[in-house]
């Protein structure tokens, strides 16, 4: 059974430890053709959008809407939120952890799939979105171990998990607390973990994804994820990528990818 500080906001400090000198001496992971996430030219091209919202509105707005998230957001994100838990393949026995876990849908799947010797957390900034959650798994007959909390300040101690999922949550999140955000989950992750996250794409980037990045600059609140540079991000925060593939949702690209913890030096250096 995980034991879970259910505390938001307690970080617990990342140290160099032998866990980072062993890895140290693991081959270099990194595939240093791939170009930066936040190259302006050459492939994949431009930037990625910055994100003007505070944090606490994005809080208000995922509150507010946290009874009808469902029926707008599942017909669009459902079936690639699937492909992302397939790729995850959890286990029984296994600790996972679900950060920006929404109404708890990916959840209940992670919680029979890890079953009652293992323990399936969720983590979500929104209340309402927690308490829609906790209502999933006490409904579907499983423990409610979910946290409110903030994806880039996980109240979670070092190696706790075998596995995390995030699925459209890192593009929610301005740039530079995508690092931020991505070096909690690493922290918070077992040395032989693994981290599969699903997210709206810039690579392959084309008219659509402009428009709706217009879209988005014009209604930042309601078409909040902007596409991000997935891959080459989990890679400059020292992942690993194991499997990584581009799906689409009405013609979006959305990047799928499955990390492990790589050597620490790219992550610290
Ligand atoms: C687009 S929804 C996706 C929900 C869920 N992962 C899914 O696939 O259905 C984004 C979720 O991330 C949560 N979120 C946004 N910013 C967050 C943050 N900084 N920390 C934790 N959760 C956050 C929102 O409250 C919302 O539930």
């Amino acid at each position: 059974m995980v034991r879970v500080d259910r505390r938001p906001g307690v970080v617990t400090r990342t140290v160099a430890t032998d866990r980072d000198r062993e890895r140290q001496t693991q081959p270099e992971h990194r595939d240093r053709s791939e170009p930066t996430h936040s190259r302006r030219s050459g492939f994949p091209p431009g930037p990625i959008a910055s994100v003007q919202r505070s944090k606490a509105a994005a809080r208000d707005w995922y509150d507010a809407i946290s009874d009808q998230y469902d029926v707008f957001a599942d017909p669009f994100e459902a079936s690639t939120r699937s492909r992302g838990l397939d790729l995850l393949a959890a286990t029984p026995g296994e600790r996972v952890l679900d950060v920006g876990c929404g109404t708890g849908q990916a959840l209940l799947e992670l919680s029979r799939a890890v079953g009652p010797e293992g323990a399936a957390v969720g983590l979500d900034i929104a209340p309402g979105m927690c308490r829609t959650t906790r209502q999933r798994l006490t409904n579907g007959g499983h423990e409610p171990l979910v946290v409110q909390g903030d994806a880039a300040s996980l109240p979670f101690p070092d190696d706790r998990f075998d596995a995390v999922f995030a699925s459209f949550v890192l593009e929610l999140l301005d740039t530079p607390e995508i690092g931020s955000a991505l070096r909690e989950w690493y922290r918070v992750l077992d040395p032989n973990g693994r981290l599969c996250v699903v997210s709206l794409s810039r690579r392959r980037a084309g008219p659509l994804t402009w428009l709706y990045e217009a879209i988005h600059d014009r209604w930042p609140t309601y078409v909040d994820c902007r596409p991000i540079y997935l891959r080459e991000t989990l890679l400059e925060t020292g992942f690993a990528v194991r499997d990584h593939r581009t799906t689409d949702i009405c013609g979006l690209p959305v990047e799928v990818a499955l990390c492990e913890p790589g050597s620490s030096r790219e992550r610290f250096g």
